[in-house]
């Protein structure tokens, strides 16, 4: 069974990573979307609801898992029985990071490979940061996120205004 991890804050997720996954699932037998808890990165939604939000929008489906972690991610996907991590690649930009994980991620484990999606062109410039500041400027989200995260962004927001 080949069995993908795809991880990531997804702080929220967005249709962007949506589109990564639903990809994904063409190429492997089961993928576990997995939030990264413990981050030093200072999240809007608290690792649990991110968790509760992906499920929601993914629904019951045999093919994907919701998971989460706190240490290493090479240590996840070993716990997970995972040999392939997927990241999603938009602009240039994230290149550099990604290479960087990814060459981490290889001495760490060598036997766990790294597969990278391109982002389709539509969501090339998505971000969950862009997100959360059009939502929190008051700006209209709803071709860029589910209508769950729309809906908790709105709540988030208007609870802090
Ligand atoms: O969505 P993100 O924030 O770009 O995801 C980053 C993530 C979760 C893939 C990365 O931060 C990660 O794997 N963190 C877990 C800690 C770890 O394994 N560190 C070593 C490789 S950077």
């Amino acid at each position: 069974m080949r069995i993908a991890v795809y991880p990531g804050s997804f702080d929220p997720i967005t249709n962007g990573h949506l589109d990564i996954l639903e990809r994904s699932l063409k190429l492997f037998d089961k993928v576990i979307v997995a939030v990264l808890v413990n981050t030093s990165k200072s999240c809007l939604f608290q690792a649990e609801r991110r968790k509760e939000m992906i499920s929601k929008v993914v629904g019951r489906k045999n093919h994907i898992t919701v998971g989460s972690f706190g240490g290493l991610l090479v240590d996840y996907c070993k716990q997970v029985e995972a040999r392939t991590i997927i990241r999603g690649l938009r602009a240039v930009s994230d290149y550099e990071y990604e290479l960087q994980i990814s060459s981490i991620n290889k001495q760490l484990a060598p036997d766990l490979e790294t597969v990278f999606l391109m982002a389709s062109t539509q969501y090339s410039f998505l971000s969950s940061s862009i997100v959360k500041e059009i939502a929190k400027l008051g700006g209209n989200v709803s071709a860029l996120v589910p209508k769950e995260v729309e809906i908790a962004l709105k709540m988030e927001f208007s609870k802090n205004s």
